[in-house]
């Protein structure tokens, strides 16, 4: 089984590179490690994921409001937020090669449980069980590593210069929480969301995009009523579902995990772990923390600065609670591409396509001449290409190869439709559309087709 999951990950990242979705960074120049270039259709799989969200819990709300924070913030932020003193991974050492690994991971590979584990817990089973490095080398003892990326600002290289790649977007967020207050007023409760850059100074980045040290998140902070917590958390733990569904995850691949107390992250009082079976296995894909008033009250108390919403026609005052649903771009991009990833058989021969929506595909149609050396079929061709073009956008011309190797080239990056324009079109204005997922073909006239 493990072979085959592991089998079904080279076929995806295979496919990705092949295709042009999904790139090694600085590849060219050899890499860097725990980083991804999205080529041409991986940013527009990306994007469709990003702008689905966006109208999804933006959009189609009254209650949100976006915002667009800088990556690079005041130090200050960093230590109200408790990332400069507790956000860490475990770190060993290969005593030989001074390779360093991620002690929980070395554990979960031995068959271990780390979870909530302290460092001399974790030393202690390392030692107790003979755990060696991947080089088979004796490790060290267990310390914490801080994953933020440590920058300076401006010309001056000092302490008060010092700052951090952001390691959650989430922070962009509650630093504005009374700039939109003052401008908007909004009633309780009510979210900001934003979409963007983040950064982790993984120890041991793998797993393709599933582990990297620059990623893109999509979080929501929404601030309730301390009272109506519960309430809120069970409305968004439904909206998870419902974007689960609309990405196209099946039900049954998709497990909340009640995160226990001890491996919490140091802000939350209650976290559900949405977990996928990615082929590497069931892995989370998107969080939801109820982080209580912790960052608001950070706030507060690190700058003097009132976070207190008023609800208005009282006398009531309070700071407001946060629900966090938080989403992981590239996860959720592995997550679509191992749904999508298909094989069937199509006249004897195995056949690999994506079943991508309509709405997530990067190619809503691909166009062709049936051949590519009879000039009216080209410019026949090219017309119904512009007019796709120019409702869809997202309309490929392919007159690569023969018509069956064109077919199974779009199969593979997802496209939905092939449309082609044969010697038939020429007498009666209609073309060939063949479907992706059934391989079936019609015939529809091109007026039909472009309204
Ligand atoms: N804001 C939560 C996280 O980045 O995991």
């Amino acid at each position: 089984m493990a072979t085959e999951k592991n089998e079904k990950m080279e076929q995806i990242v295979s496919l990705a590179k092949r295709r042009g979705f999904i790139y090694p960074g600085s590849d060219v120049y050899g890499g860097l490690s725990g980083t991804w270039d999205f080529g041409p259709l991986g940013v527009s799989l990306k994007r469709n994921i990003m702008q689905l969200w966006w109208k999804m819990f933006v959009e189609d709300r009254e209650d949100m409001y976006g915002v667009d924070a800088a990556i690079l913030m005041n130090q200050k932020v960093w230590k109200a937020s408790g990332h400069v003193d507790t956000f860490t991974d475990p770190l060993v050492e290969d005593l030989e090669t001074k390779q360093r690994f991620r002690a929980d991971h070395l554990l979960k590979d031995a068959g271990f449980s780390p979870d909530g584990l302290g460092l001399e817990q974790l030393t202690q089973l390392i030692k107790d069980n003979d755990i060696k490095s991947p080089n088979g080398n004796a490790l060290s003892d267990v310390r914490t590593f801080n994953m933020m990326f440590k920058t300076t600002v401006g010309p001056i290289d000092d302490e008060s210069s010092i700052s951090y790649l952001r390691p959650e977007t989430a922070q962009g967020i509650f630093t504005n929480y009374k700039n939109v207050l003052d401008s908007f007023y909004p009633d309780l409760p009510f979210g900001l969301a934003q979409q963007g850059k983040a950064f982790r100074n993984e120890i041991s980045p793998r797993d393709f995009i599933f582990r990297s040290r620059e990623f893109e998140q999509m979080e929501i902070e929404y601030f309730v009523d301390p009272a109506k917590w519960e309430e809120a958390f069970e409305h968004w733990r439904q909206q998870v579902w419902k974007w689960t569904q609309a990405l196209g995850l099946p039900d049954e691949n998709v497990h909340e995990l009640e995160v226990p107390e001890a491996d919490r992250a140091h802000y939350s009082k209650r976290t559900i772990d949405f977990e996928f079976d990615f082929p590497i296995g069931k892995e989370e894909l998107l969080g939801l923390a109820y982080r209580n008033d912790f960052d608001l009250m950070n706030i507060q108390n690190a700058t003097g600065k009132n976070m207190d919403y008023l609800v208005k026609g009282t006398n009531t005052k309070f700071v407001p609670h946060v629900i966090e649903p938080s989403f992981g771009v590239e996860r959720a991009v592995m997550a679509v591409l191992t749904a999508a990833y298909t094989e069937d058989e199509v006249n004897g021969e195995t056949r690999t396509f994506l079943k991508l929506s309509e709405r997530l595909a990067p190619v809503k149609y691909a166009v062709s001449p049936l051949v590519r050396n009879k000039p009216e079929l080209v410019q026949k061709a090219r017309e119904v290409y512009d007019a796709l073009k120019k409702k869809h956008g997202a309309v490929m011309w392919d007159d690569n190869g023969n018509i069956g190797k064109r077919y199974r080239r779009q199969d593979e990056i997802g496209t939905p439709h092939c449309v082609v324009v044969d010697f038939q079109t020429l007498e009666d204005g209609t073309v060939t559309i063949r479907e992706r997922d059934t391989t079936q073909q019609r015939r529809e006239s091109i007026e039909e087709l472009i309204s």
